[in-house]
């Protein structure tokens, strides 16, 4: 069996290290991963592929720092070429990236078969790039890999249960996976200005809705300034995020640092007090090591952590932003549902594809 990962951006490294090791164990699956340097900052990219130990991407495409449309352009030329000289049985796509729709409309048009994990999360909302991305690789995946209950809402609201040729997998979420696997490599980030010790707050920020917008920018920095002056806040950087706050000339008070690896950040997620984040991942991981994220979003995809009351609301609100932070410091999250299948992800995912092709094959 010979499967072409397409991966491109941070958290499709993370999902991506945990099949990919995987894979490299079963002696009939080929992977050939795709990285379209999306990302490509060593500190966005490299980091990953070291301390995860992904196996080495046999084609680098370097196609980024455009505009939606010429990226996912030049993706899909390039990745057109490479699906035609490979012919494999399978593309395998992670979440709803640039990368991933590029990915998905290569391998649609040669007719290739398509596995897409993190299927079904909507935000029923087009203006959201990731939206676009998620709903048309959803649309031409034969495997549909959800990791929610309301993500297969979404789905069967549009018609995939119906749908002859799409295979619908609860494979839970293969982030959690990750969280498990690596939590014994995590480590404290050097160079910090404070104490593995001291209370600190994580922050992260890079969604396009709350950069590319100045004044949610504005409010969101307000909030985190009112909380660094209580209680630091350690807001590794996104690189987006990092050049508006020079554009728009923000004074963000925090203690900025550049991005860090995921074995760091696993280490910032475990000792912190709260989280505050606008990340798919990040929101996620909080609950994973018991601690409440406050969300700069009005609406999250992954409702069933703010139904619960793990996850808090707090859109570009700052007030809201530290009310939230006072009520939640330093409360712990008590996991009572298992709501993303408790880290087994990789197995369903595996196993599905193997059975898939197996009978394709027959
Ligand atoms: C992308 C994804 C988003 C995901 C995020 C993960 C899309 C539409 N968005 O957003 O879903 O949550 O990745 O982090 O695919 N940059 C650098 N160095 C890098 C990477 C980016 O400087 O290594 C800067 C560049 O100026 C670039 C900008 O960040 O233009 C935005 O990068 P891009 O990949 O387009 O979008 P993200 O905001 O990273
Ligand atoms: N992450 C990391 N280093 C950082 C920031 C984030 O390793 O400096 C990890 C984070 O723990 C999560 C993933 O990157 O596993 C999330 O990526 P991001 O927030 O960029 O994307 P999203 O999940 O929002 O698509």
């Amino acid at each position: 069996m010979k499967i072409v990962t397409v991966v491109g951006a941070r958290p499709q490294f993370i999902k991506a290290a945990v099949i990919s090791s995987e894979f490299e164990k079963i002696e009939n699956v080929e992977e050939v991963i795709i990285h379209t340097g999306q990302h490509y900052d060593s500190k966005m990219s490299d980091i990953f592929f070291k301390e995860m130990g992904i196996p080495e991407p046999k084609y680098f495409l370097s196609i980024n720092n455009a505009s939606h449309g010429k990226m996912t352009g030049n993706m899909l030329i390039e990745i057109e070429k490479i699906l035609v000289n490979e012919k494999p049985d399978l593309v395998l796509l992670y979440g709803d990236t640039n990368s991933t729709l590029a990915g998905a409309l290569a391998a649609v048009k040669l007719k290739i078969k398509i596995a897409h994990v993190e299927s079904g999360l909507r935000n029923h909302d087009l203006t959201i790039p990731e939206e676009v991305n998620r709903i048309f690789a959803d649309s031409v995946s034969n495997i549909v890999f959800y990791p929610t209950d309301l993500a297969l809402q979404n789905l069967i609201e549009e018609g995939y249960d119906k749908k002859n040729d799409a295979l619908l997998v609860r494979s839970g979420d293969i982030m959690e996976d990750a969280a498990y696997l690596f939590k014994e490599h995590m480590v404290w980030p050097s160079n910090l200005p404070i104490n593995v010790d001291d209370e600190f707050v994580l922050a992260t920020l890079h969604r396009a809705g709350n950069t590319d917008d100045a004044d949610r920018l504005k409010n969101i920095v307000e909030g985190i300034n009112r909380i660094h002056a209580v209680t630091p806040v350690v807001l590794p950087i996104h690189p987006r995020t990092a050049k508006r706050l020079t554009e728009l000339n923000i004074q963000l008070d925090a203690h900025i640092i550049e991005p860090i690896g995921y074995f760091e950040m696993l280490s910032l997620l475990d000792k912190c007090q709260l989280v505050l984040t606008d990340s798919g991942g990040v929101q996620k991981e909080s609950y994973f090591f018991n601690k409440v994220s406050l969300i700069f979003a009005e609406y999250s995809p992954w409702k069933e952590l703010v139904e619960a009351g793990f996850n808090v609301l707090v859109d570009d609100n700052s007030e809201l932003i530290y009310n939230a932070f006072v009520a939640n410091k330093g409360r712990k999250v008590e996991k009572t549902d298992n709501f993303y299948g408790g880290g087994e992800a990789r197995h369903v995912i595996i196993g599905s594809i193997q059975a898939y092709l197996k009978d394709k094959t027959c």
